[in-house]
């Protein structure tokens, strides 16, 4: 898989990508990441990448002209499945986005910034567009990175364990168990005792129903899907 993510501010997008399973992900050669720095397509002298918006109004508008040509530079390049951008007002980001999202080729991520983009980028090139939640963050970028490392986490060969990723709390429409790990017993803070008896048949049954308990508990809207 390839991710290509256009920004106005890529250093914010370096440490996510150069630490942990994502570096590891990408110098075992199972996902590439480029980022690309909107302001080498900005006009004129000052590489001018957002101007007033039409019809007054705060806040600056990401102008058209530098996104159509790093856009359209890449897209020479290659097909893109998918050309996304981060937006509040986007289709809420989910697990099974992520999981869809996982099995394509070419990713473009957009990141906005100010105002937005002009309106005239989403109507003709973007394909689809993402929010990771309903609150609204300085940029595109954090959102992009959450949205990168929620797919690349699923590329096969990224997790070591391969098991791991199917188990994670969403997967199922349910939360994850609780999990403990060594000591057994600190401070009289005792782990379940079924966990320590080796019986795994009943353990896999105590955390299905530890992870419904929880759901029910927690987020009750997931059970009602
Ligand atoms: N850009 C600003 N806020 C955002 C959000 N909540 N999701 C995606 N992109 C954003």
């Amino acid at each position: 898989m390839r991710i290509d993510i256009i920004t106005a501010l890529p250093a914010l997008l370096h440490s996510p990508f150069n630490d942990s399973i994502l570096k590891r992900a990408i110098q075992n050669g199972l996902v590439e990441v480029h980022i690309h720095d909107l302001r080498e397509y900005g006009l004129g002298k000052h590489r001018q990448i957002d101007d007033y918006q039409f019809g007054g109004g705060a806040g600056m508008v990401m102008m058209v002209e530098p996104i159509f040509n790093c856009i359209e530079q890449l897209r020479q390049e290659r097909e893109y499945d998918e050309i996304i951008y981060m937006t509040p007002d986007g289709d809420r980001f989910e697990q099974r986005t992520a999981n869809r999202l996982s099995l394509k080729e070419n990713l473009m991520l957009l990141c906005g910034h100010y105002k937005g983009i002009d309106q005239r980028i989403r109507d003709h090139l973007i394909t689809m567009e993402i929010s990771i939640g309903d609150y609204v963050l300085s940029g595109g970028e954090l959102a992009a990175a959450v949205v990168s490392d929620a797919i690349i986490r699923l590329l096969p060969g990224v997790l070591n364990d391969e098991s791991s990723a199917l188990t994670d709390s969403f997967q199922d429409d349910l939360l994850a168990p609780p999990v403990y790990t060594r000591p057994a017993d600190f401070k009289g803070w005792k782990v379940p005792e079924i966990l320590t008896g080796g019986n795994f048949p009943k353990i896999e049954e105590w955390r299905h129903e530890m992870a419904i308990k929880r759901t029910r508990e927690r987020r009750p809207d997931l059970l009602e899907d």
